[in-house]
């Protein structure tokens, strides 16, 4: 499908990435190889420390044979250009390596983010049909429990595993890379919206033009910055910023294996003297919860742009960044539909605390009403771009209406709500629908509340947001109970613990309220507005389609 692009900068600078030839465009050899051609094969490409502190470095040319011995296992095989690889694993450097194979050898490449129990990782791998999954002996039990309802499921691959190490060292450490076409699928991501399961945007090798562009510029990554980007490849932002991008442009990168820890991430900062760090809202919250002494403790003169992502930074953190590292944390908005950084506070923009920033020069988005009219300035509407740009999704798997219901009178609809001021900067209100954004992860409600009704005491379940200062929202969950059975709190735990084993240990409810009935339509649809305004104390507004109540 040829994409009408609205701007005439991509085809300007469609240099600035490496082609294989003409037509052909492969976002791994672009991210990796193509820095063996230049003199680079020997920069360091990911400095990666593990939780118990273990430092392994990777060069461009490590990084380049150790996807290639990838790509040529795959290919062993039988995995052939678009079939679905997926990609099952904790932060280790084999997740890096392993999604550049899959992309070297034109199969697609997915990933699941490592707290994913088994309702995710099946709702995932069925709809996208993966023909391999690639894990790690501490995850596999979880790929094995549910492999028999997956016939489309081939081969599971365990990379500490000493057979697969065996088998993988046999395989030579050249590749001739998939001459994939700019507009073939590179990656997909399952996201959450209000309804149904998780969807799966697929994104094209395309999209490397873009996002190179933007981590240049919103990042402002130079050539010999030392760059750690927080987020974990199992969510766009660690594919993107953490892979694609910053590799893209040859920029040393630092990924930590472990979890949040306020003073195991100072030390990160300081021993690998970062310039540039990419982190998110509820992390920098949880950095300030510990206080300014802390940052002191450390010397971390060496950083020089700070940047954050993926749920709205209130100004106090903004403000507080600047106390405490001397900068501020620059605000940017984006979605794992669009692929890449779209609006955002670059460097030489004066910020407004609380702002998102400004859209790139590529970008135009407006603030629309829902007929696609703008609505003037400072008032509340949808935040729409104007399609298309190379990083835009390009289909939701198996999922043509979804896909479309994005676009409205030429518009794309991000489903958020957003503000736009007299100085062009745009100010995010909240989301258009019941998406909830708990620590930066996107969980839908759905699945939630589907996970809460497998257990053997729930007659049904509503699931929301409910705002929380560090965390930006939790998950709350009104349940209803089977006849005779008791709301105790020792319950209460046990449904957040079901939730944590079925479907994901980052998307349980740390709420749990046991209430007689749930508000509903007259079709049935469980009415999470109304839930939400009555937690919140806020007036109900509309009911007129509620059934009684
Ligand atoms: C929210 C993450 C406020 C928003 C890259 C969006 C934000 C959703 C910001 C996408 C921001 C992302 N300020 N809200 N700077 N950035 N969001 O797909 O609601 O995980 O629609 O992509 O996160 O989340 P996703």
């Amino acid at each position: 499908m040829s994409q009408q692009y609205t701007s005439s900068y991509w085809q300007e600078r469609k240099e600035d990435v490496a082609w294989l030839d003409e037509q052909s465009l492969n976002a791994a050899y672009n991210a990796v190889d193509k820095h063996l051609e230049t003199g680079n094969g020997n920069k360091t490409a990911l400095i990666y420390e593990a939780e118990d502190g273990t430092v392994k470095r990777f060069s461009f040319l490590a990084l380049s044979q150790q996807s290639n011995k990838f790509a040529n296992y795959l290919l062993s095989k039988g995995v052939k250009k678009g079939d679905r690889v997926f990609l099952f694993l904790p932060r280790i450097p084999e997740l890096f390596i392993g999604f550049l194979g899959i992309l070297k050898t034109g199969a697609i490449a997915g990933t699941m983010f490592s707290a994913f129990q088994k309702d995710a990782l099946r709702d995932r791998l069925e709809n996208s049909g993966a023909t391999v999954v690639i894990t790690a002996k501490e995850l596999v039990d979880r790929i094995e429990q549910i492999k028999s309802e997956l016939p489309e499921l081939k081969h599971v691959l365990i990379v500490d595993d000493e057979t697969f190490q065996a088998d993988l060292e046999l395989h030579p450490d050249n590749f001739s890379v998939c001459k994939t076409s700019p507009e073939d699928f590179a990656f997909m991501l399952y996201t959450s919206g209000t309804t149904g399961k998780p969807k799966g945007i697929v994104h094209a090798h395309y999209g490397c033009l873009q996002q190179h562009e933007s981590a240049k510029l919103a990042l402002d990554l130079k050539p010999n910055d030392i760059y750690w980007c927080t987020a974990d490849p199992g969510w766009v932002t660690g594919i993107v910023y953490s892979i694609l991008s910053n590799w893209s442009l040859g920029i040393t990168t630092v990924v930590y294996g472990g979890r949040f820890d306020a003073e195991k991430w100072y030390e990160i900062l300081e021993k690998h003297k970062v310039t540039v760090w990419y982190s998110a809202p509820t992390a920098i919250r949880m950095l300030m919860a510990k206080g300014t002494p802390l940052v002191k403790k450390y010397n971390l003169s060496s950083l020089r742009y700070l940047a954050s992502v993926g749920e709205p930074l209130n100004p106090e953190a903004v403000i507080w960044g600047k106390e405490a590292f001397g900068k501020y944390f620059h605000d940017t908005w984006w979605q794992t539909e669009t692929g890449s950084i779209m609006i955002t506070n670059t460097p030489n923009l004066e910020v407004k605390p609380g702002s998102m920033g400004k859209p790139f020069p590529w970008v135009e988005a407006a603030i629309l009403d829902d007929d696609g009219i703008p609505v003037p300035d400072e008032e509340e509407g949808n935040l729409c771009l104007k399609p298309f740009w190379p990083s835009l999704m390009r289909t939701v798997w198996q999922n043509k209406e979804k896909y479309e219901s994005y676009f409205k009178n030429g518009w794309y609809f991000s489903g958020d709500r957003a503000k736009k001021d007299k100085d062009g900067y745009f100010w995010f209100v909240g989301r258009a629908d019941d998406v909830i954004k708990t620590s930066g992860e996107r969980v839908g409600p759905f699945e939630v509340e589907s996970a809460l009704v497998e257990h053997p005491s729930v007659v049904e379940a509503g699931v929301i947001g409910k705002p929380d200062e560090i965390r930006g929202e939790i998950i709350k969950a009104f349940v209803v109970l089977k006849p005779g059975v008791e709301g105790t709190e020792a319950l209460k735990t046990e449904l957040a613990e079901h939730v944590k084993k079925h479907l994901a240990g980052h998307a349980y409810p740390r709420e749990v309220e046991f209430i007689d009935k749930l508000p509903k339509t007259r079709s049935g649809k469980i009415m999470r507005r109304i839930l939400k305004a009555k937690e919140l104390g806020q007036p109900i507004g509309d009911t007129s389609t509620l059934e009684e109540y």
